[in-house]
């Protein structure tokens, strides 16, 4: 008898729940307002108007490409201010976040790269503005991470840079002195490789441009405007997204969706879309004849021709704006070469021609670009998980200074504006990818740019594998330093000696510098 009481006792309860279960389950068929279900609103004004000062809002986006342009424009209408904006870019002057720079609506920025923006400058400089750099990679995986509830990771990602060390300014005062500076990072050493702690991002608002909504809240992007919008739609508490089109369910399948409607709060058609484009590049037709050379091109010719050597055939390769881009020009016609960019691209494809120029199709540096047939397109933090995870075979990128062990500088210098990084610290960061770096071998005043140790920040500690020169090529050991492989023709290694700013020893098959 004392065991059957409770046993009845639970019974009991478990009836009734089964009856509060059934009644609430007719209640969520009855009526919306058990789930959150997406809400779509007509006029953008009114899907952001409850954003309030102080909020931290996640803006989607890669350049211009993507950016939520009717919600931004909106925020210039509800004039919310001290606004903490995450997003890769911070617009130009006189379009995207440019426009609430320019009306100082914005706090704090969280960016990769803020190259394109002049009053941006002005505002850091002159203490106006809080602006926090973090490598592209590290940013969307933080944002990654936010939506999926891991409130931090580590990455090999910046270690041994300004970025694990702390103390690069994010406010100066008005007298130029920092204000507020960066934190230092945990380090943490996992197999024999370092690695520092970055902690999640999450946002209050996520402002998202995607191209289609269904009328359930499903929702898809169009070519490289997905980037960063994918992980912020996970990210924020609430996540407004504006789209080109709503459509009937079933217009595209279930397969095919990228981001589910458990993601999508409000959803509002935007009237317009300029989609404006900041790097109008297009296939020069055969008739545009080479102008005549000047030394400056001849030198970088001869590096373009030697970094042409280092693809082989199946390589998946990650090529920096410039020498590197231009590089893929002499790609041998038998080898096949998949080209990544980190904005959301595989299998890259030259400049188009003018009637194809499509806003929603860029490259890292903003430009114009196509896409080869058996092409993919993905988010920032997909691109970055597939460059981090040591997926692609060659990173090849320009260099302010390299240090005989790998040591690379190429993003800032001190006193002058900083920029960001971008993807640079991520890059160069991978395990399983080789770093070739392509420059000129001196400076302008023939300063060495190949050091016993860097004097600027540095990109990535002993991450450098090659250096390629207009003077001659280097192989780089992180503990035994540099070994001369080639030579430019007509000169010795003693003239390389000269004009380099550490000791290297000479390969035992020094040949001439090969051109393809
Ligand atoms: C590229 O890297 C993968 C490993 O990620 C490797 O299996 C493959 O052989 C490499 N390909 C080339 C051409 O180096």
């Amino acid at each position: 008898m004392a065991v059957f009481f409770p046993y009845t006792w639970m019974f009991c309860v478990s009836v009734i729940e089964l009856f509060l279960c059934f009644l609430q389950t007719c209640g969520c068929y009855f009526s919306t307002s058990c789930q959150r279900s997406s809400q779509f609103y007509s006029d953008p004004t009114d899907a952001v108007k409850d954003i309030p000062n102080g909020a931290t809002v996640l803006v989607g986006g890669f350049g211009l490409c993507g950016i939520p342009e009717n919600l931004i424009n909106s925020l210039l209408k509800t004039g919310v201010k001290g606004l903490t904006a995450v997003s890769n870019n911070a617009g130009v002057d006189n379009f995207g976040l440019g426009l609430l720079l320019q009306t100082k609506q914005i706090k704090r920025m969280i960016s990769s790269y803020v190259g394109e923006n002049a009053e941006f400058e002005r505002q850091y400089l002159a203490g106006e503005l809080e602006v926090e750099l973090t490598p592209q990679g590290t940013l969307a995986e933080r944002i990654r991470a936010g939506g999926a509830g891991i409130p931090a990771f580590f990455t090999a990602t910046g270690y041994g840079t300004l970025i694990q060390e702390g103390g690069s300014p994010i406010k100066y005062n008005k007298d130029g002195s920092i204000s507020i500076a960066s934190e230092k990072r945990e380090v943490k050493e996992f197999n024999g490789r370092h690695y520092i702690m970055e902690e999640a991002i999450t946002g209050d608002y996520a402002l998202i441009k995607a191209w289609k909504a269904d009328r359930a809240g499903n929702i898809v992007f169009r070519k490289t405007a997905r980037n960063f919008n994918q992980p912020m739609c996970k990210a924020a508490k609430t996540t407004i997204v504006e789209v080109e089109e709503v459509v009937d369910v079933g217009t595209f399948a279930e397969e095919d969706i990228h981001i589910p409607s458990i993601y999508v709060h409000r959803v509002v058609q935007g009237a317009s879309y300029e989609k404006r484009i900041e790097k109008r590049t297009v296939k020069k037709s055969q008739e545009a004849k080479a102008k005549p050379k000047k030394d400056s091109d001849i030198v970088r010719e001869r590096i373009i021709r030697r970094a042409a050597l280092e693809f082989e055939d199946g390589m998946y390769a990650n090529l920096g704006i410039g020498i590197p881009m231009l590089a893929s020009n002499f790609i041998k016609p038998d080898i096949t070469v998949h080209l990544q960019s980190e904005n959301g691209i595989l299998g890259l494809g030259p400049y188009p021609t003018e009637d194809v120029v499509d806003a929603d199709l860029i490259n890292a540096g903003k430009e114009t670009v196509s896409v080869l047939p058996g092409a993919a397109y993905f988010s920032s933090d997909e691109s970055f998980a597939m460059i981090r995870g040591g997926h692609i075979n060659l990173t090849m990128l320009g260099a302010m200074q390299v240090s005989k062990h790998g040591d690379l500088a190429n993003w800032m210098i001190p006193g002058k504006m900083v920029k960001g990084m971008g993807g640079a610290m991520d890059l160069v960061a991978s395990a399983g990818t080789k770093v070739v770096v392509t420059m000129e071998h001196s400076a302008k005043g023939g300063k060495h740019k190949i050091l016993d140790t860097c004097s600027l920040p540095l990109t990535g500690k002993q991450c450098v594998d090659r250096i390629i020169t207009e003077k001659a090529v280097f192989d780089v050991d992180k503990t035994t330093g540099l070994t001369l492989i080639e030579v430019w023709e007509g000169l010795t290694p003693e003239d390389i000696k000269a004009c380099t700013g550490t000791d290297f020893a000479v390969s035992p098959n020094l040949r001439a510098m090969q051109q393809i």
